[in-house]
């Protein structure tokens, strides 16, 4: 660690981050969203700056904030903004690693003023967002795009799908069920799959160690 961190391994290096959940709006007043901190995004993009990367974090709505000189920071709410802003980082960064939780619905409407109880139910109609990962794998060229799995059953085989269908070079497999992972949490429990279906699973430990495993993940494939 300590060594990697002398070397500046990613120094010359663009990584576009993504962190956070995102926001839809129902009313003025209202949104669809989840509990994503954003805390891994963050260590992840903390880490690669101090590996020396160059780096865009487009953030959804999250209580976090770095100072990182080498961080540029887009702050966005919902999936079509996070899109937009992906889109426009995308075309020249080296690595991108999209760890937000993005909202797979929205409403299809948004009402202009706030929603008034006046019925006993209310019937909400959503469509879904934008895949941005997948929009990625679809035009990558020679960037390396990692993706995030959230499951809680048929893990590895539900990520390995994932990966496949996103046209990924790697996933890092987030479960829900283990005992010191998920969404508030300091800490996380991964495995890496590849896209040579390697399976790498690593112990419980602080998100900032998790970011750097998959950053020394990430690096050792670009030198092999
Ligand atoms: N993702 C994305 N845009 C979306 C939905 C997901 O970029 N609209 C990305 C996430 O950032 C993550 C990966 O896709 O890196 C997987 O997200 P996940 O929610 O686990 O999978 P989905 O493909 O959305 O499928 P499902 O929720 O049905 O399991
Ligand atoms: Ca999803």
């Amino acid at each position: 660690e300590r060594d990697l961190l002398k070397s500046l391994p990613l120094r010359g290096k663009k990584i576009l981050i993504t962190a956070g959940p995102t926001y839809e709006a129902i009313d003025p007043v209202r949104f669809i969203g989840n509990h994503s901190s954003g805390k891994m995004g963050y260590a992840i993009a903390e880490a690669s700056a101090d590996l020396g990367a160059e780096v865009v974090l487009v953030s959804g709505p999250v209580a976090l904030h770095t100072e990182h000189s080498l961080i540029k920071t887009v702050r966005v709410t919902s999936a079509h903004e996070m899109y937009d802003a992906v889109h426009q980082y995308f075309n020249e960064c080296n690595i991108a690693i999209l760890s937000a939780a993005v909202a797979d619905f929205r409403p299809v409407e948004v009402a202009d003023q706030k929603i008034k109880k006046k019925e006993d139910t209310l019937v909400l109609k959503l469509e879904k967002t934008q895949d941005i990962l997948a929009s990625l794998g679809a035009i990558k060229k020679k960037q390396y795009l990692v993706g995030f799995a959230l499951e809680t059953e048929n893990e590895l085989e539900n990520a390995k799908t994932k990966l496949k269908k996103k046209n990924l070079d790697l996933i890092v497999l987030n479960s829900l069920n283990d005992p010191g992972a998920g969404f508030k949490t300091n800490t996380n429990k991964v495995t890496l799959i590849t896209k040579g279906n390697k399976v790498l699973p690593f112990q419980v430990k602080s998100k900032k160690k998790v970011a750097i495993d998959i950053l020394e993940h990430i690096i050792q494939e670009l030198h092999a």
